[in-house]
C-alpha cells in the first residue's frame, strides 16, 4: 500500500477511491475536497466572514482547522447544551483548540443565558431530545451569526451524515425536507448563509485526519441520541458501503445532480410563507391573520421556564 501522490508507505486506505495516502498527502487530500466543495456549490465568497458551529467532535473541529489553513476568517461558536458531562467535556475540546490556533470562540450556555438545557427542556415540551436540541442548534447558529455580522454558518456534516438524513427523508418520502436537503442554503430574509463543506469527506476520514493533526476531540456520542434512527440509517450505509464502496457517494451527489431540483419548488414555497415571530423575529411558519405568530424556538423557552 504506497501514496497514491508520493509513493511512500501509505498510512491509510479510502476505499471509495481506490487510493492509499502518506500522511502529508492525506491532510493535502482533506484540504482539497473542502476546497472543491467550497468552490464547486459556491459556499463562501472572498471576504465572507464565517463562523463554524463546533461540537468539540472530530468533524468540526477538523473543517475548523482545515478552513484556517485554507486563509478563511472564521470564528467558532459553541453551545452548551447542559447534557451533563457531556456537554461540560466538549467545551473543553472546542476551548482548547481555539487556544491552541490562537482564535475566537464564541460561547452560548442554553443553562446560563436562556434558563434551560435540553434534556429539561425536551421534557416540558414534549419533544423528543434530538428534535428540542436541533431546534435550539438552528435557532441560536443563525442567530448568533445576524448578532455577530457573519456571512455564513459552517457546520462539520459529512459524507456519512447527509447519506443518512437522505436515506432517512428517502423513506418516508419527506418532500419538504428533501427539498432542503444541499450542501449550500442560501442567505433569505432573516437567515444567513449554511455550508456543509465536509460533504466530500467521510467520518473515518475526520478521525484519521484529527489523530494525524494532533487534534483531541470527545469520541463519545451524545448520551441523548442512543438507540435513535439517524444511527440506524448509518449503520445500513455502512453494511452497504462495505459490499460496494462508493455507493454513499453516489447515492448522495446522485440525489444532488439528478433529483433535488423535483423538491425545490416545495421547499422555496415553505420559505415564502414565513412571517417574522412576534418574540424575537426569527422567521417561521406564519398563522392566519390576527393570531400571535411565535417560532417554534420561542415556544419551547417558553415552556421550559414555566
Ligand atoms: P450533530 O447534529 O451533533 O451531528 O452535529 C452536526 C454539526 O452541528 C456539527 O458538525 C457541528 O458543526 C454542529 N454542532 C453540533 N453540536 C454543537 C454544539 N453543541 N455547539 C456548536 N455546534 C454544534
Ligand atoms: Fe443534541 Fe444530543 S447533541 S440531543
Ligand atoms: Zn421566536
Amino acid at each position: 500500500m504506497r501514496c497514491r501522490s508520493c509513493r511512500r508507505p501509505g498510512v491509510i486506505d479510502v476505499r471509495r477511491h481506490n487510493a492509499a495516502f502518506c500522511g502529508d498527502c492525506f491532510v493535502r487530500h482533506c484540504q482539497e475536497q473542502v476546497r472543491k466543495a467550497i468552490s464547486q456549490f459556491d459556499m463562501i465568497a472572498a471576504g465572507d466572514r464565517v463562523l463554524i458551529a463546533v461540537s468539540g467532535g472530530k468533524d468540526s473541529l477538523a473543517l475548523w482547522d482545515i478552513l484556517l489553513d485554507l486563509d478563511y476568517d472564521v470564528d467558532g461558536l459553541y453551545l452548551g447544551l447542559g447534557i451533563g458531562e457531556y456537554s461540560d467535556e466538549s467545551g473543553e475540546y472546542a476551548r482548547a483548540f481555539a487556544r491552541r490556533r490562537g482564535v475566537a470562540l464564541v460561547e452560548i450556555d442554553l443553562p446560563d443565558d436562556l434558563g434551560f438545557d435540553i434534556p429539561t427542556g425536551a421534557r416540558v415540551a414534549r419533544r423528543a431530545p434530538c428534535s428540542a436540541c436541533g431546534l435550539s442548534k438552528r435557532h441560536l447558529f443563525n442567530k448568533a451569526a445576524l448578532d455577530g455580522g457573519y456571512a455564513v454558518v459552517a457546520t462539520g456534516h459529512n459524507l456519512d451524515d447527509e447519506a443518512a438524513v437522505l436515506f432517512g427523508n428517502t423513506l418516508r418520502w419527506a418532500t419538504d425536507y428533501l427539498g432542503r436537503q444541499l450542501p449550500v442554503l442560501p442567505a433569505s430574509e432573516g437567515f444567513v448563509r449554511k455550508v456543509k463543506p465536509l460533504v466530500r469527506l467521510g467520518e473515518r476520514e475526520m478521525a484519521a485526519y484529527c489523530v494525524l493533526r494532533g487534534i483531541d476531540y470527545i469520541v463519545e456520542e451524545c448520551p441523548m441520541a442512543a438507540g435513535n434512527k439517524h444511527l440506524a440509517y448509518k449503520e445500513a450505509l455502512n453494511r452497504i458501503e462495505e459490499q460496494s464502496p462508493g455507493a454513499k457517494a453516489t447515492f448522495y451527489f446522485g440525489f444532488l445532480e439528478r433529483a433535488s431540483q423535483f423538491f425545490t419548488p416545495e421547499a422555496d414555497a415553505d420559505k415564502a410563507a414565513l412571517r417574522p415571530c412576534d418574540e424575537c423575529g426569527a422567521p417561521t411558519p406564519g398563522k392566519s391573520s390576527n393570531e400571535q405568530t411565535m417560532c417554534a424556538f420561542c415556544k419551547l423557552v417558553q415552556r421550559a421556564a414555566t
